[in-house]
């Protein structure tokens, strides 16, 4: 059984709840190394962070939570290290397959997915088709995934339809990117959290992210539970968004 929602679930609740909530989730090696542990010790941990932020994304009423799981660039990490996250991301879709049924989940993957092992990719693709009726929330996993890359595939997929003939390059806008690009089904991000401490954007969504609120917490990933996620949404209602017009005081 659910358990009710606490105060400060409510509360959050009631305010204005993002839609799409992205997590730049890093600060795993350092958790780990500050402990004495190898690095792959802190990405084991984290995974237990990421249950904890997709289930409180969920009970505040989240569409979609978009997590950076591992970037283009991060396949010129060591190759223990990566062999280890592949280890890990595999467990991850296998094990928590029942879990997310439960919590009513739908799992979904952008990126340069034919990259990935095909240990990782049957059972990503599994879950995908297991979750695809899962209407709570929608849990979007980047992996081997890059702003630039995506952008990058964009503009192929453009230039094929130029080619064919189903895109009139004057017709070129910027619908027509959107819909091409391998976010481009799921609404902007309203928040992007980056843990760590580190304030960049590392290749994360570019496009996507054009008027995205940014919190960046000091805690590492896999101290990052459901109190700092709350405590982040908290800080996004807190914030006036204008999308270049005028604020709401000077607006009347
Ligand atoms: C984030 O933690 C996880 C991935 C990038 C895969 P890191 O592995 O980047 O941890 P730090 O930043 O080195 O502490
Ligand atoms: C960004 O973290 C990528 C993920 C969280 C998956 P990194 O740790 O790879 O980014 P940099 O190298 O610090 O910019
Ligand atoms: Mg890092």
């Amino acid at each position: 059984m659910e358990p009710p929602l606490t105060a400060k679930e409510a509360e959050v609740k009631a305010g204005i709840v993002p839609r799409h909530v992205a997590v730049i989730m890093d600060g795993n090696g350092r958790w780990a190394k500050s402990r004495g542990l190898p690095r792959l010790a802190g990405h084991r941990e984290g995974a237990k962070s990421v249950r904890a932020v997709a289930r409180a994304a969920r009970r505040i009423g989240c569409e979609v939570l978009t997590l950076y799981a591992f970037s283009a660039q991060n396949w010129q990490r060591p190759e223990d290290e990566v062999n280890g996250l592949m280890g890990l991301l595999r467990q991850y879709l296998v094990r928590e397959r029942d879990e997310l049924i439960e919590n009513d989940i739908r799992i979904e993957a952008v990126g340069d997915l034919d990259r990935l092992p095909s240990n990782v990719k049957g059972p990503l693709e599994a879950l995908r088709r297991d979750t695809a009726k899962c209407g709570s929330l929608m849990l979007v996993l980047c992996l081997s995934y890059g702003g630039r890359e995506e952008i990058a595939a964009m503009a192929r997929r453009i230039a094929l339809d130029v080619r064919d003939g189903s895109l009139d390059p004057d017709q070129i806008d910027e619908e027509a990117l959107r819909a091409r690009m391998w976010t481009g089904e799921f609404p902007e991000a309203d928040l992007v959290i980056r843990t760590s401490g580190e304030i960049r954007i590392s290749n994360f969504l570019l496009w996507s992210c054009a008027y995205s609120e940014w919190v960046f917490v000091p805690a590492h990933w896999p101290d990052f539970r459901e109190d700092g996620f709350l405590d982040a949404v908290r800080e996004y209602q807190g914030r006036e968004r204008r999308f270049g017009r005028v604020g709401g005081l000077e607006a009347g």
